[in-house]
């Protein structure tokens, strides 16, 4: 009987090093609010994501929202039917209303072509997704936003480490968030973080994760408590020095899954776009459903298998329930592609010959 295989496996750091950490944490009885592993690993995470700013929070749906709240955005937001749902629960859950853009069907993004028809003047801002940490058309976006004075958003969760011409892709925008969840290809167990293009952006968001207050008498926002804890920022400082080792074991599987994938019918990798230094986070593959296999019947041969494919993103956010008095109009390539794809296990430690087993799954499938 051949073991469990989840689409990714928590990466941690050695025990044997963060054990002294603790040990200071136990001594000083420091636990949180901006102690020193957390002043520590947010200059850290600063620097390597060459941010003008970064401000740590608990998780990356805080950091949407933390985000949104720092912006003071009102009325409308345009953003992505494809991601997590957390993305567009957070516009919600702050008072927005999203406006659905669809995407392209290259890298699955946000469509720049189609957001200025969707701007009112209600529109207060762009949010894009850098789906699979691959980048938003990021001069378009920008470009718009300039034309029409909108704050631009990126939800980075799954850019941590990725470049787009040589530059930090979650360097770029207004704000952009990260999660450290672990299910990502960089964890604190949880956490995340906001990235800011100014000093009173990262004001905001720090008055915003601990609950608006400024000094002890003086409460000037109403914020929330999206604090990272001192734990989780000990983790952190750790795994950072573990970043390029996790890229280049990721980067390996990568490379495998394109290997075996290749000449297979209707089942192709997604594409690394051009001028990108991918965090190989994820392990997208599309389906062609003319070609007599589907994304659904690869997904259940694997599960039999016992491997855990995901359908990441399906079911399209357009179509949950909840956002339905959302949605406007067609999303004709979203609702297609999140049909067609499968994200497949990746993460260090993935064996080779259960890399192998699982291209033979798909290649019976695919012939
Ligand atoms: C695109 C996207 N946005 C936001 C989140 C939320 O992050 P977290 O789980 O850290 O709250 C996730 C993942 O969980 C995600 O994939």
């Amino acid at each position: 009987m051949s073991k469990d295989i989840y689409v990714t496996r928590p990466d941690l750091p050695d025990l044997a090093q963060l054990l002294p950490m603790l040990e200071s944490i136990w001594e000083s009885r420091v636990l949180t609010n901006r102690g020193p592993f957390h002043e520590q690993f947010e200059l850290a995470l600063r620097d390597y994501l060459e941010a003008p700013a970064l401000s740590l929070v608990c998780n990356g749906t805080a950091a949407l929202e933390a985000a949104l709240a720092a912006a003071q955005l009102q009325g409308e937001v345009i953003t992505t039917p494809y991601s997590f749902v957390a993305t567009v629960s957070s516009l919600v859950r702050s008072g927005l209303k999203p406006v659905f853009v669809d995407i392209r069907p290259d890298d699955l993004n946000i469509d720049p072509a189609l957001i200025e028809a969707a701007i009112t003047p209600q529109t207060s801002a762009i949010m894009g997704v850098h789906v699979y940490g691959n980048p938003c058309a990021i001069d378009a976006i920008q470009a718009i936003a300039d034309r029409h004075g909108l704050t631009v958003i990126y939800d980075g969760a799954h850019c941590f480490g990725a470049r787009w011409r040589g530059r930090q892709l979650a360097s770029f925008g207004d704000f952009t968030t990260l999660s450290f969840h672990g299910t990502k290809v960089f964890n604190t167990f949880e956490g995340g973080a906001v990235i800011c293009a100014s000093e009173a952006g990262k004001r905001a968001v720090d008055l915003y994760r601990n609950f608006g207050i400024e000094s002890e008498l003086v409460i000037s926002m109403v914020g929330t408590n999206a604090k990272l804890n001192e734990f989780a920022s000990a983790v952190g400082l750790l795994q950072l020095e573990r970043v390029e080792q996790v890229r280049q074991q990721r980067a390996a599987v990568d490379a495998r899954y394109r290997e075996g994938l290749h000449g297979m019918n209707g089942v192709a990798a997604l594409a690394v776009p051009p001028q990108v230094e991918p965090n190989y986070s994820y392990f997208p593959i599309v389906v062609d459903p003319q070609s007599g296999t589907t994304r659904d019947a690869i997904y259940d041969a694997l599960k039999a298998e016992q491997v855990f494919a995901r359908k990441y993103f399906y079911p399209l956010l357009a179509d949950l329930a909840m956002f339905q008095p959302y949605l406007s109009g067609d999303l004709p390539v979203a609702r297609r592609m999140s049909g067609q794809i499968l994200c497949l296990p990746i993460y260090p430690g993935l064996d080779p010959a259960d890399q192998d087993r699982i291209l033979r799954i798909i290649g019976n499938l695919a012939a």
